[in-house]
């Protein structure tokens, strides 16, 4: 697949690099991912040079990697450290990938190591604010390419039919949709003026549930597939300051041409220390993406015939996918501009 490699892909939670190996597909590629004696998360390719084994099934000794197969041990740069049969020859060593600990997760840079620069990661601060939100998070791997799952967090236009927990069904007429773009940045908005509170805003509003609300949902995309929304409710009229809010990540990383990690954190600034409640939105989220989303992203691949590119097939636009069109146009330019740049060198 055509992926853009100079940039950085969520690959892990970083609890979910802990004692042991980690094995995850990124961009086609088997990566295993753990950390050395002192903590430092490594990622390695995850196929031993000489038979090609999963060095993930293999055991860490003294946060070298060792191969199930025949023993050949791996430091945390790749070069095989130990052969128990000889002589260690030249050739044995696997990629080691350059990783960035940020934002409670491991990013991955699977471009040129030497232009791997943590100021081009995206500023995702709003899922690490404990001061201000408490949240829940999950990952989910979807039953489908990444491209189509970017289309359909940009189109904020499918939550009032496919989302009864987070959307009104009566809201068409009052909704509107706009865009805007700042460099390779693309916001869609969809504010819903006067509306009554949807199901999970009734579960966080502390006022009379049949308080009628400004809503609003504000998603931002950064390539390649990173995504963080801003939804919230205020009183009608009222400043947005005195309403309540949740900002929710939604960073998706490509496995392959029909699978996608989808990794997902909302953190809500209203009734904080309810514990019983932060479960029922964990669930609650969860069975939205798993139950909701993933199969009809994966019905619709599936109708175009496992074809990824979806404007080879020439779907009719409506004007609320114009964020996403705008999303696939900067990404395609990027892919075009690196590719060209490596076929120049
Ligand atoms: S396959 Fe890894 S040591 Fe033989
Ligand atoms: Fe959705």
């Amino acid at each position: 697949m055509n992926y853009l490699r100079n940039t950085w892909y969520a690959a892990a939670w970083d609890h979910e690099v802990a004692g042991k190996m980690l094995a995850r597909t990124l961009l086609d590629q088997p990566i295993v991912f753990y950390r050395d004696v002192f903590g430092k998360a490594i990622a390695l390719a995850d196929r031993c040079p000489h038979r090609f084994a999963p060095l993930s099934g293999g055991k860490l000794v003294d946060g070298v990697v060792e191969c199930p197969y025949h023993g050949l041990r791996y430091g945390s740069d790749g070069i095989c450290v130990h052969n128990p049969h000889g002589a260690i020859p030249k050739a044995a060593k696997v990629t080691s990938y350059p990783l960035l600990e940020k934002y409670s997760m491991i990013w991955i840079w699977m471009g040129r190591a030497e232009d791997a620069d943590p100021a081009l990661l995206p500023d995702f601060s709003a899922i690490v604010d404990h001061q201000r939100r408490t949240y829940v998070s999950g990952y989910l791997r979807l039953n489908c390419y990444y491209e189509l799952a970017t289309d359909n967090l940009l189109d904020l236009s499918h939550v009032q039919y496919l989302h009864p927990l987070i959307g009104n069904t009566d809201s068409s007429d009052r909704n509107t949709f706009s865009l805007k773009v700042e460099g390779n940045t693309v916001w869609a908005y969809n504010n819903m003026p006067g509306e009554p509170l949807t199901k999970m805003w009734q579960m966080l509003w502390d006022g009379p549930p049949t308080t009628l609300v400004d809503r609003r949902a504000h998603m931002r995309w950064d390539p390649p597939s990173t995504l963080l929304l801003d939804i919230g409710v205020t009183e009608c009229g009222r400043p947005e300051s005195e309403g309540i809010s949740n900002a929710v990540a939604h960073i998706l990383t490509p496995e392959s041409a029909s699978a996608t990690h989808y990794f997902w954190k909302a953190g809500r600034d209203c009734k904080r220390d309810d514990t019983e409640l932060s479960e029922k939105l964990r669930i609650g989220l969860d069975a939205v993406f798993r139950y909701e989303d993933d199969p009809m992203i994966m019905a619709c691949q599936s109708r175009m015939g496992g074809v990824t590119d979806l404007m080879s097939l020439k779907p009719i636009l409506l004007a609320t996918d114009a964020s996403a069109i705008r999303a696939r146009r900067v990404l395609a330019a990027l892919i075009e501009k690196e590719q060209a740049v490596t076929f120049a060198t």
